[in-house]
C-alpha cells in the first residue's frame, strides 16, 4: 500500500515504529486496553448475523471478539494501515475457530469500505490518528447502512491519563523540547467531547452519546521499568530524539521516566490511572 500525504507520517510511525513494538508486546497492549474495549462492546451490543468494521483493527484481538459476537451467520472486517500489525491479526485469525473473518490493509480516512455495508463500525482506540477526522468519519459513515451505529473508545485528555502525560513530560524536558502543537493526530486528538460531538455531527451522525471509562492500569511488574520507559519513549513524541541517542543517553531518558513515576510505583509495580470515552452514534 501506498500512503496518503496527509496521513504518511502514522503510516511510518504504524509500520515502522509502534507497530512492531506493538506486535512484540501484543499480550500486554491487550491486557492494558482490553478493559476499554470491553466496555465499548458491551454498549455496541453486537449481534449474531451482524455484518461489522474494525477500524484500526491492529493486532486484530477485537476482530476476533466482534467475530465471536456475530457468529456464522456475520461477517467482520478488520482494517488497518499497518502490514506488521495485520500480519499479526491474520496469524490470530488463523489460529482461532472462526471463518468470518477478512482484514485489509486501508487508509481509513481515504479507502472506500464499502457503501451502506455494515451495521457497527467499531474500533478501540484506532480513530484518532487521521490528518482529517471530519473526512475520515464521513468516510465511516458511508460504510454504514442507514440506521447503522458507531461505538469506538478514544483517550480523554492527558490530565486524566497521567500513565501517558507523566512520562511524556518527562521525555520532553529530557529532550528539551516543546509540547507538539495542539490538534494534530494523536491519542489525544478526540480529547475533547465538543470536538468528538462536531465531527460526528458533520460526518452525519445523530443520538451521539459519550460515556466516561477510568481504571486503574497496572504498567509493569515491580522489576520492569526500564521495558516500560523504552516503550513509552517510542510511543510519545519524542521517539525519534530517544532512537536517534547513543546508549548512553537512552539509558539517562529512561532513568527520568523512572524517577517522574517513582511515587506511583509500589510493591505491585506501577500503577496509574487511564481514562477513555465510549462513544456511540447513529448514521
Ligand atoms: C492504538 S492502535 C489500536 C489497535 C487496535 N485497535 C487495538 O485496540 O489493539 C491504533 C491503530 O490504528 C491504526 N491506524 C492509524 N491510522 C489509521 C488509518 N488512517 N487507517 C487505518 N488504520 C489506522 C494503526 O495502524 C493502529 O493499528
Amino acid at each position: 500500500m501506498k500512503p496518503f500525504d496527509d496521513n504518511a507520517e502514522q503510516y511510518r510511525f504504524w509500520n515502522e515504529l509502534a507497530g512492531p513494538l506493538w506486535v512484540a508486546n501484543q499480550d500486554e497492549m491487550d491486557r492494558l486496553t482490553g478493559p476499554f474495549g470491553e466496555a465499548a462492546l458491551a454498549n455496541a451490543a453486537p449481534r449474531p448475523g451482524e455484518r461489522v468494521l474494525d477500524v484500526g483493527c491492529g493486532c486484530g484481538s477485537t476482530t476476533l471478539a466482534l467475530a465471536r459476537a456475530v457468529g456464522a451467520t456475520g461477517a467482520v472486517l478488520g482494517a488497518d494501515m499497518s502490514a506488521v500489525m495485520l500480519q499479526r491479526a491474520a496469524e490470530q485469525v488463523a489460529s482461532a475457530d472462526v471463518g468470518n473473518v477478512t482484514l485489509q490493509q486501508k487508509d481509513a480516512q481515504h479507502d472506500a469500505l464499502g457503501t451502506h455495508e455494515f451495521d457497527l463500525v467499531f474500533s478501540r482506540f484506532g480513530v484518532m490518528f487521521f490528518a482529517d477526522p471530519f473526512a475520515a468519519f464521513a468516510n465511516l459513515a458511508s460504510a454504514l447502512r442507514p440506521a447503522g451505529r458507531v461505538v469506538f473508545t478514544c483517550w480523554q485528555g492527558p490530565g486524566a491519563n497521567p500513565w501517558m502525560s507523566l512520562p511524556e513530560r518527562a521525555a520532553m524536558a529530557y529532550f528539551e523540547l516543546e509540547p507538539p502543537a495542539p490538534g494534530g493526530p494523536g491519542p489525544f486528538s478526540l480529547a475533547d467531547p465538543d470536538h468528538i460531538t462536531s465531527v460526528l455531527e458533520r460526518a452525519g451522525f445523530r443520538d451521539i452519546a459519550i460515556e466516561p471509562a477510568v481504571r486503574e492500569l497496572s504498567l509493569s511488574g515491580a522489576g520492569d521499568l526500564h521495558g516500560w520507559a523504552e516503550h513509552r519513549l517510542v510511543m510519545g513524541s519524542t521517539r525519534k530524539h530517544y532512537l536517534e541517542s547513543s546508549p548512553e543517553q537512552q539509558l539517562q531518558a529512561r532513568s527520568k521516566l523512572i524517577e517522574a513515576v517513582a511515587e506511583h510505583h509500589g510493591p505491585e509495580g506501577l500503577r496509574l490511572p487511564g481514562a477513555a470515552w465510549v462513544v456511540s452514534a447513529l448514521r
